[in-house]
């Protein structure tokens, strides 16, 4: 789950992401400290620090509908934070920050625009419930609870919020549909790049466990008349995965089931998938996940486990930034090499593992019973 652009637009291409940690247009931190301290580990470092307070204001005027009264062009300070409902010095003080990291524009002074980045967190700017989700309380109190994961290796969520992630979203439906519609929005182009890098001829049923509101799902069954889509996942996902289904006109063509799967699946299909799912666990409970497919899959039938698999000596920000996010929902759940993936398979029942890369940060690893 990448901030994590996030969780997965933790992505490592994500520009607007690596942009703030590396100190884009920062003319305050970068410009003025640079002449008393000519020293980029110091300006790297301010920016680092930088970072947690821009989520904060970012997620106010979002919920506060800037980016939205922004569409049409550029407003007054003084209007804007009357439409917003926000105190007018305070609102210009966070557009100005933000405008330095390039998310807003400044287009005359106490008059802002939207940029090319403000302008996806709009209604339908196809980033709205992935930045809602990665600004919203609970995302913030886990990320400020991050330490007591170093010092415990539990998840800094729970520690936060006294309950575990997946009854944090079923308690709050605002949140679980942010969340389940956030991770469809992002990556929209990577899905139908996962779906197309992958052979499906001669399937007809393709099981999605923990598939959330089921766009990967929805590309390969769009992009394979004879593929019947099985979506499995929580029921209180489901309502998401209707409406996300029925848009991409795949609806009739899926089935959605509700369920744990800790319990035994009572589905039938021949190609399985875990995208992003194994990431979300610990060793014990990815085994009690792999050995609950396993039970399900004829000889024959693949499982296709879909991660950003990183390699041991090639460092990558994006990879890293989202195993911070699951370090804090899911304590030691993590970004697995192959070698980690294939120790999994092993001890539930499956082959080793053929690696299968699709052009994005995702690599498929298909393993069949062994
Ligand atoms: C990180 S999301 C991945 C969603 C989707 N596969 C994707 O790649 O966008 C993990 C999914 O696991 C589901 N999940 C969590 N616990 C579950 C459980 N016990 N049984 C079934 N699904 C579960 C969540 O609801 C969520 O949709």
């Amino acid at each position: 789950m990448a901030l994590s652009r996030c969780i997965q637009k933790c992505a490592p291409s994500d520009k607007g992401e690596l942009a703030i940690l590396t100190n884009p247009n920062s003319s305050e931190i970068g410009g003025h400290m640079s002449e008393s301290i000519p020293n980029s580990g110091f300006q790297t470092a301010m920016s680092v620090l930088s970072h947690l307070y821009l989520s904060p204001i970012l997620g106010r005027l979002i919920r506060a509908n800037v980016p939205d009264l922004l569409d049409g062009g550029a407003v007054d300070s003084e209007e804007l934070a009357k439409q917003a409902g926000l105190h007018p010095l305070s609102m210009v003080r966070a557009l100005r920050a933000l405008t330095a990291f390039g998310a807003f524009r400044e287009v005359a002074p106490g008059t802002f625009a939207n940029s090319e980045t403000s302008s996806l967190f709009r209604h339908d700017g196809g980033l709205r419930n992935y930045a809602l989700f990665a600004t919203s309380e609970q995302f913030l109190k886990s990320a400020i609870a991050l330490g007591h994961s170093l010092d415990t290796g539990q998840a800094a969520h729970d520690h936060a919020l006294g309950q575990k992630v997946w009854e944090y979203f079923r308690d709050h439906p605002e949140d679980n549909e942010a969340f389940n519609r956030g991770l469809a929005e992002i990556r929209t182009d990577e899905q139908a790049a996962i779906a197309a890098a992958y052979d499906w001829n001669g399937v007809q049923s393709v099981v999605d466990v923990g598939a959330g509101a089921g766009a990967l799902l929805a590309s390969i069954v769009a992009g394979n008349p004879g593929v019947r889509g099985i979506l499995f996942d929580r029921p209180d996902v489901l309502p998401d995965a209707e409406h996300l289904l029925k848009r991409r006109g795949v609806r009739e063509r899926c089935e959605l089931v509700g369920g744990s799967f800790f319990e035994p699946i009572d589905v039938q299909g021949e190609v399985w998938i875990l995208r992003q799912v194994l990431h979300d666990w610990p060793d014990a409970e990815c085994r009690s996940i792999l050995k609950r497919c396993r039970e399900q899959l004829n000889s024959g039938d693949r499982l296709l486990v879909v991660e950003m698999v990183p390699v041991p000596g090639q460092p990558d920000a994006g990879i890293a930034l989202l195993d911070l996010v699951m370090m804090m929902f899911g304590g030691e759940a993590r970004q697995r090499t192959e070698a980690e993936y294939n120790q999994l398979f092993a001890s539930t029942g499956f082959g080793p593992a053929r690696a299968i890369g699709t052009g994005t940060a995702f690599r498929i690893l298909e393993a069949k019973p062994g």
